[in-house]
């Protein structure tokens, strides 16, 4: 393990008013956001779509890195760029995601464990040749009203988290550790609270137990928000404070950067969730995002699988970005959506 290089990676990926775009997408999942403006998910649709994005103007200022899928980062630019390239030639740091999905749990209905930890280091081994420079590793925490999640699920998925960011460290790999909380469910904001409180404790415990450079690593966490069928949902400040509260407490000072997952959260709402947290600060870490959906949805649905809509694709990008950006500082405006 090399200090020097985890520290300097996780340093370029949370820059001032940078963060990450986590287009790492499964082939199912990709299918799923296509299915929504009625594209075919070939390997050619898939690979232009990519372009699309990791070409788009400007990008580079609010973007310090980028969450590839394995096919992803195999793919070139039409004129032949591998995409690893590309990004790093833009200042853009590619990443991977290199567990294999969230799996039932035996014998504990309704949840989660994720899968991927054999062959882990050889694939780290191969994706680091095609430039990876991060890994990004997705546990899934399920909660119902009455007795899940089970004190088991999350330990078993805090100390499967610490492995696979111990194997990435051994390497040089900077692991982005995401314990993700559901926001499906009923469950009201102080459930929420108590669930990420939980899992975050045990995360820090397996991952110190493991020996896991904190310096070296990157939080990607759920924010504290209500489930989305709770019948009480909450104010942006109220969401900003819980979340706080409960980052401040179990989130040590020498972890340097927290990269909120959004989710299923609208892309507005994510982004004035990340300007409100952050008009609490100064905080011990900066405080930035790592969006899948949030970014991507809108860009999705401008481009519409239309060659025509490209240009107006990637502005949308470089627009969701940018303000994300300026959230990371608290300097967004909900004006300057128009
Ligand atoms: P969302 O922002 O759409 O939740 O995606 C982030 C992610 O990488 C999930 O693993």
């Amino acid at each position: 393990m090399t200090k020097d290089i985890l520290m300097s990676v996780t340093k370029a990926i949370v820059a001032k008013q940078k963060g990450l775009l986590a287009a790492d997408e499964s082939n199912p999942t990709i299918k799923k956001r296509f299915d929504s403006i009625k594209l075919e998910s070939t390997e050619e649709n898939r690979r232009r779509y990519r372009e699309i994005l990791f070409t788009a103007e400007g990008i580079e200022h609010y973007i310090g890195g980028v969450i590839l899928f394995d096919e992803t980062l195999r793919q070139s630019t039409q004129d032949g760029i591998p995409f690893a390239d590309l990004l790093s030639s833009r200042g853009i740091i590619p990443g991977i995601k290199v567990d294999k999905g969230a799996k039932p749990l035996a014998l504990f209905p309704d949840e989660k464990i994720t899968e991927g930890l054999d062959g882990l280091r050889e694939r780290l081994i191969e994706y680091k040749q095609l430039g990876a420079r991060f890994a990004k590793w997705r546990a899934v925490i399920n909660i119902n009203e009455h007795d899940i999640p089970t004190s088991f699920c999350i330990r078993e998925n805090a100390q499967v988290l610490a492995r696979y960011a111990a194997i990435c460290q051994e390497l040089d790999i900077v692991p982005i550790v995401e314990p993700e909380i559901l926001m499906d469910g009923a469950h009201d904001i102080e459930c929420c609270e108590v669930v990420t409180s939980m899992v975050l404790e045990m995360v820090f415990t397996e991952l110190d137990a493991h020996r896991v450079l904190l310096e070296g690593m990157l939080l990607k966490p759920n924010m504290v928000v209500p489930g989305m069928k709770c019948a009480r949902q909450e104010s942006v400040q109220r969401i900003a404070e819980s979340t706080i509260r409960c980052l401040t407490r179990y989130v040590p000072a020498a972890v340097p950067g927290i990269v909120f997952l959004s989710g299923g959260q609208s892309a507005e709402d994510a982004t004035q969730h990340l300007n409100a947290i952050n008009k609490l600060g100064p905080f011990p870490w900066p405080v930035s995002f790592s969006y899948g959906r949030a970014l991507q949805a809108p860009v999705i649905a401008t481009w519409n699988g239309q060659e025509i809509n490209v240009p107006n694709a990637q502005k949308m990008l470089l627009k969701r970005s940018k303000l994300n950006g300026l959230a990371c500082s608290g300097k967004y405006d909900p004006t300057m959506e128009a």
